[in-house]
């Protein structure tokens, strides 16, 4: 069998952002930007970091500054190479040429399985990734390029997952699983259970926004009972699939915020431009000033 690689990522940008209201009443959640850059550019670069060479970006109502982040913008160049703003228009125009970049829209906003299955058509009939926008991983290898890797091992489904404390665990899609017998971050993945009590949760290992799929996902979620509200839920797809093929957890090494809710987003922001070259040092000094 031919080993295959990753070479397109799907990211889900049609949800309401009901957790950032009313910031995202107008604007997309996915476009708040973290010091300067938004979050969906993250996204977009940890795909490109794993070899993605293809973007598919799920996009909705409303959502059209996406495209223009992502597109060149000759007023705006023109002006900074008046200006002879060199370094911007330099930036600028990177952001054109990050990947190649398509746009398929979700009509409603029914769940991330139904998300992932507009992109159907773009992906085709290749194993591909999903990076869910508002978990951001600060990770050296990005967190992609580490399942990228794992995958190159196993050709198989892979969630990217991390451990979680306690009750924490029944916000998250948790695994049933046992250690892989020679990659220690590999798991091999029995059972899912979507937001467990804390009591009835498998183990402690979390699903995050990180996925590999192989493309038999996407008939498995054609064929899924849409639940409350009309939702498809991807963690159902998902237990289908445990029905024909392995599907592998995989625990990243970094850290990740949960950008899509206020209080991680905070965190991130505080993280990012702590690390950030132009304004860190003067804002580690200004936090060192402050009563808390
Ligand atoms: P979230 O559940 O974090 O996003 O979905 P949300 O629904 O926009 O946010 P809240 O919970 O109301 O605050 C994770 C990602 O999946 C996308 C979202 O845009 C987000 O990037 N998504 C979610 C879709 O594209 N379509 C959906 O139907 C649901």
């Amino acid at each position: 069998m031919t080993q295959q690689t990753i070479r397109k990522a799907v990211i889900p940008a049609a949800g309401f952002g009901t957790r950032f209201l009313p910031a995202t009443k107008a604007t997309p959640k996915e476009m708040l930007p973290l010091v300067d850059k938004p979050l969906i550019q993250y996204g977009v670069e940890e795909a490109v970091a794993a070899g993605c060479t293809d973007i598919i970006i799920v996009t909705g109502r409303g959502k059209t500054t996406m495209e223009d982040h992502f597109d060149r913008s000759p007023e705006l160049e023109a002006a900074l190479s008046t200006r002879g703003k060199d370094q911007l228009l330099e930036l600028v125009r990177s952001i054109a040429t990050l990947a190649h970049i398509s746009y398929v829209r979700q009509p409603e906003a029914l769940g991330l399985g139904h998300a992932v299955l507009m992109a159907k058509q773009l992906v085709g009939n290749e194993p591909f990734a999903v990076i869910l926008p508002d978990d951001i991983v600060d990770a050296q290898p990005g967190c992609l390029a580490q399942m990228a890797g794992a995958f190159a091992e196993t050709q198989a489904t892979i969630l990217g997952t991390e451990v979680v404390e306690g009750a924490a665990i029944s916000l998250y899609g948790c695994l049933d699983c046992a250690p892989h017998p020679t990659n220690p971050r590999l798991m091999s993945v029995s059972n899912l259970v979507e937001k467990p009590r804390p009591q009835e949760a498998p183990s402690q290992n979390a699903i995050i926004g990180r996925y590999i799929l192989t493309p038999r996902i996407f008939e498995l979620i054609e064929q899924l009972t849409p639940g409350a509200g009309g939702e498809l839920q991807l963690t159902d797809a998902l237990r289908a699939l445990l029905r024909y093929e392995k599907v592998y957890g995989y625990q990243y090494v970094g850290q990740r915020y949960d950008a899509g809710d206020k209080l991680g987003f905070l965190k991130a922001t505080v993280d990012f431009a702590l690390q950030h070259d132009a304004v860190g040092p003067a804002f580690r000094n200004w936090l060192r000033t402050q009563q808390f």
